[in-house]
This record gives C-alpha cells, sequence and structure tokens, in this order.
C-alpha cells in the first residue's frame, strides 16, 4: 500500500470543503488502505482525506497506537458529524499539514460521533480527551479548517510569517543550486 505525500499549509487544497460520499467504492477503499499507511508512516494519529488531495470526507484516527509498537486499532470513518458535544478542554495540538508547529486549542472535551464505516455501516462513538480532540480536528479539515484557524491572530500570524520565511529560504535554496546564474 503506497504512502501518500500529506499536502503542507500554505497549500490552498487544504482550503476546501470537501464533499459527502455517496458511496463506498473499492477507489475509497484503496484510499482509506493508503490514509492509514500514511498516518502510520508520518508518524500521526489521525488524517483526512484532504490532506493527501482528496476533497471527500473521509478521516482515518488511532489514538491508541504508539511508535513502540502498541497494538494498531484503526478507524476509518465515512462522513463523520460531530452530534453532540460538551464540556471543554485545551489540547497541545499539531498537525501533519502545519510543519513545526504547535498550539493550544480549546474544544469540546466529549462528543458523539456518527458516520459510517466502509462497509456502510453506521457508527457511532463516544469520544473524550485525545480521541474526542483528534475527531474535531479531522472533521474541521473536512470544512478547509486547520488547527492554526482556531489559534489567536496574533500567534498565526507569527507561524505564518515564520512558514512563509521557510518557503522562501527553501526556494533560494532550491534556486541557488540549480541556477547558473549564481556565483559562490
Ligand atoms: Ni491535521
Amino acid at each position: 500500500m503506497p504512502v501518500r505525500p500529506v499536502l503542507l499549509f500554505p497549500d490552498a487544497r487544504l482550503k476546501r470543503k470537501c464533499a459527502p460520499i455517496a458511496r463506498v467504492t473499492d477507489e475509497i477503499r484503496t484510499l482509506a488502505n493508503d490514509m492509514l499507511e500514511t498516518m502510520y508512516d508520518e508518524p500521526g494519529i489521525g488524517l483526512a482525506a484532504p490532506q493527501v488531495g482528496e476533497a471527500i470526507r473521509l478521516i482515518v484516527v488511532d489514538t491508541t497506537w504508539t511508535e513502540e509498537g502498541a497494538e494498531r486499532s484503526p478507524l476509518v470513518l465515512v462522513n463523520p458529524e460531530i452530534v453532540s458535544r460538551e464540556g471543554a478542554i485545551t489540547w497541545h495540538e499539531g498537525c501533519l499539514s502545519v510543519p513545526d508547529y504547535q498550539a493550544d486549542v480549546e474544544r469540546a472535551a466529549r462528543v458523539r460521533l456518527c458516520a459510517r464505516d466502509l462497509d456502510g455501516k453506521a457508527v457511532e462513538i463516544d469520544a473524550e480527551d485525545l480521541q474526542a480532540v483528534c475527531f474535531q480536528h479531522e472533521i474541521d479539515h473536512l470544512d478547509g479548517i486547520l488547527f492554526i484557524d482556531r489559534i489567536s491572530r496574533l500567534k498565526r500570524s507569527l507561524y505564518v510569517n515564520k512558514r512563509k520565511k521557510e518557503l522562501r529560504r527553501e526556494r533560494e535554496e532550491e534556486q541557488g543550486a540549480h541556477d547558473p546564474r549564481v556565483e559562490l
């Protein structure tokens, strides 16, 4: 199963609102497997389809595994929705699409999620703490929202400026390596 490249902020494809999945096809099963493979490879505990360039409502989550070899318990969720939320929790979040950055984000502490699995069966999960945070974070991706859209404007712009600088440096380095006009 191939690992797919994860799109990085500020890729415009991360901002799209994703379409519901009408029918689970073989193509979607393959995508779900690729997404799991990609998530474990990165490593991460959740991944949404838009992060690999597919604008459909599909997420994969596994909040229990660790790199040290704990057993994997992957969840593949089709058209996931939060149907109720309770309480508040602040979690220090990161994202595979937001390189080199973490920040505190406040979300609901407990949520009930409804979705379908790959066989079209209804799934209902009551989640709390990390799993609740992860569900909310991944479903945000399906609506084109990143966790940096949920922090203060100041913090966000500090990160965005840092990221832009990094990208500029990367570009300059690439050009420097290939541009024959550059004298060393
Ligand atoms: Ni993310």
